[in-house]
């Protein structure tokens, strides 16, 4: 009697441990179709627009409309701005949200430049002489971090100021 009660709390005791499982399983199966391991955004050739999607649209919003109680700034007909004053168009490439994206540099000066038309995000913040950027530009601009961000903006923003440009990027108050 004894012995079958040490059995029975053995059993008990044990159970746990025959329902325990490897989490996740590595002899789980992929799903039907889903087989091939992920390609990296740099090497899926999405287009630009879907790479925006992808990598900026979560912060910036769809249309580059920012958000500024979450920090992030109107893009839509301001962006542009950052081209008229000196620094700025190094500034643009740097902010983290770009230079530490998982897209390649030609990916990534495809998307500047999508980024930067009349009828585009820019819109009316649009430069007169507008130099597209180079792979080879953005290749070299993003690897030199920026130091101190909210300073290199601020300054920039000033420079802005100096030459009349409405600083409508949804963060800064109006005066
Ligand atoms: C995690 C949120 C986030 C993501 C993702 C992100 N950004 Fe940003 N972006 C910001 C914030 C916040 C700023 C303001 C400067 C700062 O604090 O970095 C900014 C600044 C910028 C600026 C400078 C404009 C200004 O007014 O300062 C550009 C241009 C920009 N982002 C483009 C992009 C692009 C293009 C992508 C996608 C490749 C991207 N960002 C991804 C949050 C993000």
């Amino acid at each position: 009697m004894r012995h079958l009660l040490i059995v029975g709390l053995i059993c008990a005791m044990a159970a746990p441990l025959a329902l325990a499982r490897a989490i996740p399983n590595p002899n789980q199966k992929h799903a039907p179709g889903n087989e091939s391991p992920q390609t990296p955004i740099a090497q899926a050739g999405y287009s630009t627009p879907v790479n925006y999607q992808l990598q900026c649209a979560g912060c910036h919003l769809g249309g580059g409309e920012g958000s500024a109680s979450n920090d992030t700034p109107r893009m839509k007909d301001f962006v542009g701005n950052f081209l008229k004053v000196p620094g700025g168009r190094e500034f643009l490439v740097r902010v983290p949200g770009m230079s530490q994206s998982a897209l390649n540099d030609a990916q990534l000066a495809d998307l500047v430049n999508w980024i930067m038309r009349p009828d585009g995000m820019a819109g009316k913040s649009m430069p007169e002489h507008y130099q597209p950027y180079t792979t080879e530009e953005v290749s070299s601009i993003r690897k030199v971090s920026m130091l101190n961000l909210p300073q290199a903006r601020a300054g920039l923003i000033a420079k802005m100021r100096e030459q009349g440009i409405a600083i409508e990027d949804g963060m800064t108050p109006q005066y």
